[in-house]
């Protein structure tokens, strides 16, 4: 597996006038490699990982850049073969993703559903693809609660039964868009850990999408920081944690609760707005560090290290 995106910029068409939401955004996955792609609401993130699976709302507009996913130019593919890739190369657990379960029924027909429309097997083969996914996700008792609806399980377990369904086509790469974000802490751990025991298992890659940076800390080995849709550090996640670089990014480590009686801190002031046009960085207004420059030109990535870049004027 491997996956590269290259400067991809998005749109969205308003009354004939193009507003751009993500503006140039680049990374790249290697097999079996996990990134985490962290930032504040509304920074592209879901964006970003959408366009990679060609399910961008109908008004957005991908205006420039490149995605190449195993050589293959996602971006040029026909609808048929886009369809090849999505739920069994490529798949996606949504952005909240337990209403994505149907409640009229059993989750084995919903999981046997996704099964037959993607793989040519039987019903019986399906029944045993289904039953080893909910193994595999550890529902207990996964033959008997085969036939239960979604209402008989707790969200924990709903979530689960979702990642199920991502599993059962054998995907190479899974794309989870803050996918616990509507879970409590301790599930949350346990999702976690079933994401780095179906990664060490089958050697799948994932982009794990996330506002909450304490979560990826110990899930992905590359983690991009993006602000106002762009990347604005990108780094291995140790790096990240030992020598975190962009103020954006200091910003939210410092905003992590490190237990005691320390006060949060806050990065103050809002992200701007699609559309809002904002000169230089843009993080400026924002910024404890800004200097003269950082209103006037957007600055480039600078690389600390081969395995860390970001892109701010301090590290000019
Ligand atoms: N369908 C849409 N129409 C117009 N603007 C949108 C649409 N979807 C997202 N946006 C805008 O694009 C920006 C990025 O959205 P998104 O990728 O969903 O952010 P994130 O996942 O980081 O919270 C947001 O500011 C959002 O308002
Ligand atoms: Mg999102």
């Amino acid at each position: 597996m491997s996956l590269e995106i290259k400067n991809l910029r998005i749109s969205f068409r308003r009354a004939n006038t193009l507003f751009e939401a993500v503006h140039g955004v680049s990374f790249s996955l290697g097999d079996g490699r996990a990134l985490g792609i962290v930032g504040e609401s509304g920074c592209g993130k879901t964006l970003s990982a959408m366009s990679v699976m060609r399910l961008l709302p109908s008004t957005a507009v991908i205006t420039e850049g490149e995605i190449v996913y195993n050589g293959l130019d996602i971006l040029s593919l026909s609808e048929k073969e886009m369809r090849m890739i999505r739920g069994n190369k490529i798949a996606l657990i949504p952005q909240d993703p337990l209403t994505s379960l149907n409640p009229l029924y059993t989750i084995g027909d919903q999981l046997m559903e996704v099964i037959l429309l993607h793989q040519e097997v039987t019903k019986k083969e399906a029944k045993e693809i289904a039953l080893e996914s909910l193994n595999m996700v550890k529902i207990p008792d996964a033959s008997k609660r085969f036939d239960d609806y979604p209402y008989q399980f707790s969200g924990g377990m709903c979530q689960r039964v979702i990642i199920a369904m991502a599993l059962a086509s054998e995907p190479d790469l899974i794309i989870a868009d803050e996918p616990t974000t509507a879970l409590d802490v301790t599930v949350q751990a346990q999702i976690m850990e079933l994401f780095s025991e179906i990664r060490q298992k089958r050697k799948t890659s994932l982009i794990l999408i996330t506002h909450d940076l304490g979560l990826i800390s110990e899930n992905v080995d590359d983690v991009a920081v993006m602000y106002a849709g762009a990347v604005v550090e990108y780094a291995s996640v140790k790096e990240l944690f030992l020598n975190p670089s962009h103020p954006y990014t200091k910003g939210l480590l410092g905003s992590l609760p490190r237990g005691g009686k320390e006060r949060l801190k806050i990065i103050e002031g809002q992200p701007p707005q699609v559309g809002e046009i904002i000169s230089g960085c843009r993080f400026h207004p924002r910024c404890e560090f800004v200097m003269d420059k950082c209103n006037k030109k957007y600055p480039e990535r600078y690389f600390l290290s081969d395995n860390h870049s970001v892109n701010c004027f301090l590290y000019e």
